[in-house]
């Protein structure tokens, strides 16, 4: 019953936030801004791992305590109560002060959810995180073989432990009967492509509730340009497009058969056109599909504080250190940057699954997807 509420509550909120932001869209009234629905809280940078397309674990990050952490989850409950709120690193389950910000998130904000790469979840800790009730726990698998997760994990047990922890949430969720949804997320490089459908057939057996596929970007943490990362070996070179076109499409074919895979089509198409070497960024060239909307659905919180509304190509609106949430989404900075944002013109090549831009009726089936 008090989850219906919730959802009721919840529908009701991003109805009349939809409603706010087709109008805000078209007249820039100030007063009319919709809340962020999808808020990305990165409270860390330390890592158990040693990804090769992922520099966190190696960055020494400036951190702001749990103290401010718990103010910037305050501040999400009165501004934005029911967005959909992602936490990832670093790695999160890790003891130490990114597990206190994830428990205090789930206890503050209903559709709180968690990204993993699963070392840490033992049985134990499998009970206790469906326990909590999360909307949704991501785990990063990138293979379907051992050589491949350990090479691309940096990590010789990478494969074994993260393969242990999927199965041990799915069991628990079942024994549970949670409605905390198991998704799995991989991301595509020319090491790993070849091994995605038999990834998502496995996955489908052991009874995954979605697989989320996002393209490799430049690595994280690091200041990789995309014309280098096409240069690297995990790119998917020129040779190699054929098969990677025939993946896809085959993951194509397997939603249409109800296979578990989350991305809508329109993005499993857009990652065909994101590898074609013969395509000289056409929407870029001829200025299509150059509007970007994310400050209208997105914030990013990271590590020392700083707030976003785009990782990738703008700087911070604001610290959370010196101003609330409320006070920064609403400053004269943000304000201009929303201006410039419309007219990025990147947005082709913006396909993780953080920025890839939903149409409502596909951000509608994700709220009712997740818990
Ligand atoms: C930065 S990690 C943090 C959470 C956690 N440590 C993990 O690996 O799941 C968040 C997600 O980004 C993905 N990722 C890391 N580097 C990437 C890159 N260069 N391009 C695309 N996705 C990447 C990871 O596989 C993971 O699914
Ligand atoms: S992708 Fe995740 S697990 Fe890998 S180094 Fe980055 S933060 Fe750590
Ligand atoms: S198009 Fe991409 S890079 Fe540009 S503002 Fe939007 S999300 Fe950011």
């Amino acid at each position: 019953m008090l989850i219906n509420k919730t959802k009721l509550s919840a529908g009701l909120f991003h109805f009349i936030n939809y409603l706010k932001k087709v109008i805000f869209l078209k007249t820039s009234f100030s007063f009319l801004s919709p809340a962020p629905q999808n808020i990305y809280l990165i409270p860390g940078t330390e890592c158990n791992s040693h990804c090769i397309m992922c520099l966190n674990w190696l960055l020494k990050t400036k951190q702001i305590s749990f103290k401010n952490w718990k103010k910037v989850i305050d501040n999400i409950r009165k501004l934005s109560p029911y967005a959909k709120v992602n936490i990832s690193g670093g790695e999160v389950l890790m003891p130490g002060e990114m597990l206190k910000t994830v428990n205090y998130s789930i206890s503050q904000l209903p559709y709180t959810g968690i990204t993993t790469n699963g070392f840490n979840v033992d049985k134990k800790m499998a009970k206790s995180l469906i326990s909590k009730g999360f909307s949704n726990i991501n785990i990063s698998f990138d293979g379907n073989t051992k050589n491949t997760v350990n090479l691309i994990r940096g990590r010789s047990f990478a494969y074994k432990k993260t393969k242990d922890a999927i199965v041990f949430l799915i069991n628990e969720r079942n024994r549970q009967r949670s409605k905390t949804k198991i998704i799995v997320k991989s991301v595509i490089m020319g090491l790993n492509f070849r091994e995605l459908p038999a990834l998502v057939v496995y996955l489908k057996k052991l009874g995954i509730d979605g697989i989320y596929f996002q393209p490799i970007s430049p690595i994280y943490g690091s200041d990789q340009t995309i014309e280098q990362l096409k240069r690297s070996s995990l790119w998917i070179k020129k040779q190699k497009f054929k098969s990677l076109k025939a993946v896809i499409n085959r993951l194509i074919e397997m939603k249409k058969m109800d296979y578990p895979i989350l991305n809508d089509f329109g993005h499993l198409y857009s990652i065909i056109n994101y590898f074609d070497p013969n395509k000289i960024q056409l929407e870029i060239l001829k200025n299509i599909n150059n509007f970007c909307d994310i400050d209208t659905t997105s914030l990013f919180i990271v590590a020392n504080g700083n707030v976003y509304y785009c990782l990738n190509s703008f700087p911070p609106i604001g610290n959370i250190l010196k101003n609330s949430l409320c006070e920064i989404v609403n400053s004269k900075k943000a304000t201009l940057q929303r201006k410039f944002i419309r007219k990025c013109g990147r947005a082709s090549q913006c396909l993780s699954t953080c920025l890839y831009k939903k149409s409502i009726l596909q951000q509608a089936k994700m709220f009712l997807f997740l818990k």
